[in-house]
């Protein structure tokens, strides 16, 4: 194998390729641990992915991404920094969260800078509503947690709104800065713009 071949080998190992589309994620399987698992949605070029596997080398960190590109980067960030609770995908989030993710098999998840479909034409392919806060909640463990950030003040709004018609699948509990700024965060906050963030709780129901 010549050294390209074996760099691209080496960075697919932070690359999960799901055996079967119709199974959920074995997660202890993926990173050979039982550390808490952390799914940043539309993990972008793996900025916060990279940078909170460094700080929290207990949990594990798996990001969902679309593009090709982003997903190398990031793959290729943790493959150089050899973060074994690093790991990325390229699928669909709202495919991976529905049907590949286990129920009560998530601590956290992050939606960071979902992208807004500022067009009212277009909010139909917005990301959060209902059925999508339903399929959080269902792979949340117990007392699992949805953190939310953006920009878009509507966007903001609708996200609210979503929550509140969903049952109280959700509490809201006190922001904190735990973590790494993402690649968007990071931009906005240069720009001084204002964030908008929600962190949520999933409300656990006691058997009847
Ligand atoms: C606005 S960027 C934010 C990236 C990162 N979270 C951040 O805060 O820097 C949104 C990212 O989500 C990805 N994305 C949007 N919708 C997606 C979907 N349905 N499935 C997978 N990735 C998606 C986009 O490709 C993009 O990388």
């Amino acid at each position: 194998m010549d050294a390209i071949t074996t760099e691209l080998t080496e960075e697919a190992k932070y690359e999960v390729f799901p055996p079967d589309l119709c199974q959920p994620l074995v997660f202890c399987e993926i990173f050979e641990n039982d550390f808490p698992i952390e799914v940043d949605l539309g993990s972008g070029s793996g900025k916060f992915l990279i940078d909170a596997g460094a700080r929290f080398p207990n949990r594990n960190f798996l990001g969902i991404e679309r593009l090709l590109g982003r997903v190398r980067k990031a793959r290729r960030k943790a493959c150089r920094l050899n973060l074994a609770n690093v790991r990325v995908t390229r699928l669909e989030i709202d495919y991976a969260v529905r049907y590949l993710l286990s129920p009560s098999s998530v601590t956290r998840f992050h939606l960071s800078f979902p992208d807004p479909w500022p067009k009212r034409r277009h909010h139909s392919r917005r990301l959060v509503n209902d059925a999508f806060l339903r399929a959080i909640a269902n792979a949340l463990i117990p007392d699992g947690e949805l953190w939310v950030k953006t920009d878009h003040i509507e966007y903001f709004h609708q996200i609210e709104k979503a929550i509140a018609s969903v049952d109280c699948l959700f509490t809201q509990i006190p922001w904190e800065d735990e973590y790494p700024a993402t690649d968007f965060e990071t931009e906005f906050m240069a720009q001084s713009l204002p964030i908008y963030r929600l962190r949520l709780g999933k409300v656990s129901r006691s058997p009847k």
